[in-house]
């Protein structure tokens, strides 16, 4: 607790100052520092105790949906993106902390907003709020990420009536592996957990493996209610595979639900000799990678 105080007034030390409106009857505004807010029932804003930090379409939906079955958690609805962009960096904590949901006390706030990952100003930011705070990243098989990065934009060029490049031109160039494609760089993980180790411990960063949440969502799910020490409570019932879906969906105190359509969507079908490429290519990032967290992932 003395920890995250602490952070926080750093945190106000050294962010953007937060615009002073006078209140109506003229006294001066609250400090940044006047944290957390509470409601009249008892419940209160609170900022994260865990932060989903990535990667991009690792999974990270399924991730907090899951994590959300646990009482004890409550999860901010949807992605902050506080600490990668400036307009809303700029208007400082509590302006983070009113988009959190309203918790009970010993509930714990998460949120996700994959773009942490691969933003190098994000790790510094975040442990200076809180240098304690739990990690979460969800990973998967870099190519497999890439096809689905390359997936969502697609559908979201096709929404807008944009016109999308198939995949082959995107991924190579000139014959060889189109180094300039940014989904290229966000399954560098490497690169990023560099800049994430420069200021936490590999004990405050669980990475979650991505491919076997779409597998068998349980047993992860138990890792992870172990790392962020919550009284067992997930169990085998929440999960059941949908047919139709072709992935686990979630059964919460007898509802069940699915994600959303746009996750666990088909990818495009890439000439294997491409295929084989990409693998080639992530090969020695992901030993890097191997090496810098100390596990291993069945990646291609
Ligand atoms: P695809 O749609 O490419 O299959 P994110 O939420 O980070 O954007 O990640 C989306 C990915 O989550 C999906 O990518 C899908 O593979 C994966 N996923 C994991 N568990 C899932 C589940 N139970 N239902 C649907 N998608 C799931």
């Amino acid at each position: 607790m003395a920890a995250v105080l602490l952070g926080l007034l750093l945190f106000a030390m050294q962010s953007p100052p937060v615009p002073s409106r006078p209140t109506a009857d003229g006294r001066p505004p609250l400090p940044p520092t006047s944290l957390p807010t509470s409601h009249p029932n008892g419940t209160l804003q609170q900022l994260p105790k865990i932060i989903i930090i990535g990667v991009r379409k690792g999974g990270t939906r399924a991730l907090i949906e899951m994590l959300s079955l646990h009482s004890a958690v409550a999860a901010a609805q949807n992605e902050v993106h506080f600490f990668d962009w400036e307009s809303h960096f700029q208007k400082g904590l509590p302006w983070y902390l009113s988009q959190m949901p309203y918790t009970f006390p010993g509930q714990l706030t998460v949120e996700k907003t994959p773009a942490y990952f691969t933003s190098s100003k994000v790790p510094k930011r975040i442990h200076q709020m809180d240098p304690d705070i739990k990690l979460l990243l969800i990973l998967r098989d870099p190519t497999e990420r890439v096809l689905s990065d390359y997936t969502q934009v697609f559908y979201n060029r096709l929404q807008k009536h944009k016109h999308c490049q198939p995949i082959e031109s995107v991924l190579v160039k000139d014959g060889e592996i189109n180094l300039g494609y940014k989904a290229l760089n966000r399954s560098l993980y490497y690169v990023h957990m560099q800049n994430w180790l420069q200021y936490f411990t590999l004990g405050s960063i669980y990475v979650v493996d991505g491919d076997e949440l779409i597998r068998d969502p349980f047993p992860e799910m138990k890792k992870v209610e172990s790392f962020l020490n919550l009284e067992p409570q997930i169990n085998t019932s929440n999960f059941y595979f949908n047919k139709t879906k072709g992935f686990y969906c979630l059964r919460d105190h007898g509802r069940e639900r699915c994600l959303h359509d746009s996750k666990g969507r088909a990818h495009p079908n890439v000439a294997p000799a491409i295929l084989q490429k990409l693998y080639q290519f992530f090969h020695e990032p992901n030993q890097k990678f191997f090496e810098l967290v100390g596990r291993t992932f069945n990646w291609k």
